[in-house]
């Protein structure tokens, strides 16, 4: 998770014997083997890294971004918030082929990756490696372009899940909720299935394997955990939310993700004023977005979490890792 997750976070569900997942999407290559090292220098134990195969755009569309940073000063300017106007060429965005070296030199044994495929030069760079691959999937046909192309494993996302979508397909974005995508996900690939989206205790765990999982994937659950770089106004909007709190929005980012509603994504919606695609926007809010972090207001950060979102509860990573398998006889699975 993208802006929740620390290496220590990864590092306790690894130690309490599940597989952390350090995010390091979008991030430079020098963050990346930072992060990388810190994670290992907390565990012995396996865990993965998360990388975003998204296209950075070769151009930037003027008129787009310039009305967008309008909207957005005049916003800023009413709420007290800070936002500084940027030209087109003072954006830097780094890709995921910019980090693959990085993989490889540190050894990392299972990459994690959302939002497309990688290049098939990639996808055989780090297989060759003998380095794991898990693609995530919102349809069916998405599920069976990454077993094509080589991933190991695959995420099942279902529409409750948390955060961004991981859809790369074309046309219309996929809405498929969890029960229907994950059995046939799994009828249509060879390759094993993990579930995502509101997984929270034994029984949606129980569930996921009755549908034909071979594990889950879990985010919401752990955004209130010691170890989470989430703010306590973020924490608290997450445990407080009810089922119908959290909605899809391009509003912080440009792509769409789950997160509890907030001022900041009604006013950007009923705005009218379009929305530059992903990195772009995502860069043109990271301001504001910071600043509603470090002074508590919710109302300013992409507050990510799932359609379960109530289940979380404060704890550190190691306990709330073994309350959520608390019960599951996974021999008997
Ligand atoms: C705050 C947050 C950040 C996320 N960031 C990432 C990410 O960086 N990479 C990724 O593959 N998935 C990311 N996800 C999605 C999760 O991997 C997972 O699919 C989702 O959380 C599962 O649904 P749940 O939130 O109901 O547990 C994120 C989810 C949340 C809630």
């Amino acid at each position: 998770m993208l802006g929740v997750t620390t290496p220590e976070m990864a590092a306790a569900v690894s130690n309490a014997s599940g597989l952390g997942s350090l995010p390091v999407g979008g991030l430079s290559p020098e963050t990346t083997r930072e992060l990388i090292r810190k994670t290992k220098g907390l565990t012995t134990a396996p865990f993965a890294v998360n990388l975003f195969v998204h296209q950075v755009p070769d151009a930037i569309d003027e008129v787009g971004l310039q009305r967008m940073q309008d909207y957005l000063e005049k916003y800023a300017q009413e709420k007290k918030l800070p936002f500084t106007r940027r030209n087109a060429p003072e954006f830097t965005f780094y890709t995921y082929q910019q980090q693959v070296d990085i993989l490889l030199e540190e050894q990392v044994p299972i990459v994690s990756f959302t939002f497309g495929i990688p290049t098939p030069e990639i996808m055989t760079r780090l297989r060759k490696a003998g380095i794991v691959l898990i693609g995530t999937a919102t349809s069916v046909a998405e599920a069976v372009a990454l077993e094509q192309a080589g991933a190991a494993i695959i995420v099942a996302q279902g529409f409750e899940a948390g955060g961004h979508r991981g859809s790369f397909g074309e046309g219309q974005l996929p809405q498929v909720g969890l029960f229907s995508l994950l059995p046939q996900v799994v009828d249509a690939v060879k390759v094993p299935v993990l579930a995502a989206g509101g997984i929270v205790d034994a029984r949606t765990i129980r569930a996921a394997f009755q549908l034909g999982a071979s594990g889950v994937q879990v985010g919401t659950l752990f955004i209130p955990s010691t170890e989470s770089l989430a703010s306590e106004g973020f924490k608290d909007a997450v445990i407080n939310a009810k089922d119908t709190d959290t909605t899809l929005t391009r509003a912080f980012s440009g792509r769409w993700a789950r997160g509890v509603r907030n001022e900041f994504m009604s006013a950007l919606e009923t705005s009218g004023v379009a929305i530059p695609d992903y990195t772009l926007q995502n860069s043109l809010t990271a301001g504001i977005r910071a600043h509603g972090q470090k002074n508590g207001h919710p109302e300013w950060v992409s507050l990510w979490a799932g359609q379960s979102a109530a289940k979380a509860r404060r704890g550190n990573a190691a306990d709330i890792f073994k309350e959520l398998i608390k019960g599951v006889d996974f021999a008997a699975l």
